[in-house]
């Protein structure tokens, strides 16, 4: 009980600590990855029930995959569109999203194509009467499950929602349509992964949310905030390969801790 008391108020200091770093900084980077949409009910990739515990990637998100059986990678692709159209954002992209509008100098990159952080800067924009939710949009360093591109001409449109007849094509060029995601062996659009780059140099904190922070380059942004000498605050349910490098390391679910972290 005395253990469980202790823990609880060494959580509390560590979340007061991080609120009064984040408070101070004149430039935020936020990173965020699986993590901070599962209890929104999506999946993560790696830990329990994680997407990639029970299938491969290679099958189902590489390039090669597209090609070889591309009703089976739309299969998955439209499953996973289906699932997250019934999910919602959770506190914590809200959190995030209120932190973005009424902070000058915070960047909100996410390696989710969820677009859930999008779904919330929508409605705190709303909440808040703020016109314009641009602030609180994320860089979307590997992409947006609800865009279709063509594989030929690069054509983007409004995901396709459902199709009999085989994959779609596209409109312009007749070229087979594929979800606008990055897959396993692709490169990250330099615009994107470049202006992330520069967020994540100047920033003086990094709150890096949710991500095993194994898939490079996204994983490699904290340590350019560090190297440039800005601050690290992790939350997470687990320790990660950045844990020990982190100013504060919170433990537990980023729906009920970044409300606490990021406060009105
Ligand atoms: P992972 O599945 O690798 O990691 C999810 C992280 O979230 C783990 O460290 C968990 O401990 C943590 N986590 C789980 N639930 C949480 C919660 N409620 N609150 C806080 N933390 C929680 O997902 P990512 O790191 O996002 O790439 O994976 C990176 C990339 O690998 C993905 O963008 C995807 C995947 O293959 C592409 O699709 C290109």
């Amino acid at each position: 009980m005395e253990r469980l008391a202790l823990l609880s108020l060494r959580l509390e200091e560590d979340v007061e600590r991080a609120n009064s770093i984040l408070e101070q900084a004149n430039q935020i980077v936020v990173l965020t990855g699986a993590g901070v949409s599962a209890e929104s009910g999506i999946p993560t990739f790696r830990g329990r029930g994680g997407l990639w515990r029970s299938r491969r990637p290679e099958e189902l998100a590489t390039p090669e995959a597209f090609e070889e059986s591309p009703e089976l990678v739309w299969e998955w692709y439209q499953w996973r569109r289906r699932l997250i159209a019934e999910c919602s954002p959770n506190a914590g992209h809200q959190a995030l999203a209120r932190l973005a509008l009424k902070k000058d100098g915070v960047t909100l990159i996410t390696q989710n194509v969820d677009g859930l952080h999008s779904r919330a800067a929508q409605t705190e924009a709303k909440a808040l009467n703020i016109l314009d939710a641009q602030a609180a949009f994320p860089l979307e360093v590997h992409g947006a499950i609800n865009r279709d591109r063509c594989s030929l001409c690069d054509r983007l449109t409004d995901a396709v929602s459902h199709f009999q007849l085989g994959p779609p094509q596209c409109n312009d060029c007749g070229g087979p349509l594929r979800p606008d995601v990055v897959w396993f062996g692709e490169s990250l659009d330099p615009i994107i992964i470049g202006a992330a780059q520069e967020a994540a140099l100047r920033a003086d904190v990094c709150l890096v949310v949710g991500t095993s922070a194994l898939v490079h380059p996204a994983a490699g942004l904290p340590s350019m905030t560090l190297r440039a000498g800005g601050l690290l605050i992790e939350v997470n349910l687990e320790a990660t390969t950045l844990t020990n490098q982190a100013a504060v390391s919170l433990q537990g679910r980023s729906a009920s801790l970044l409300p606490r972290v990021i406060k009105a």
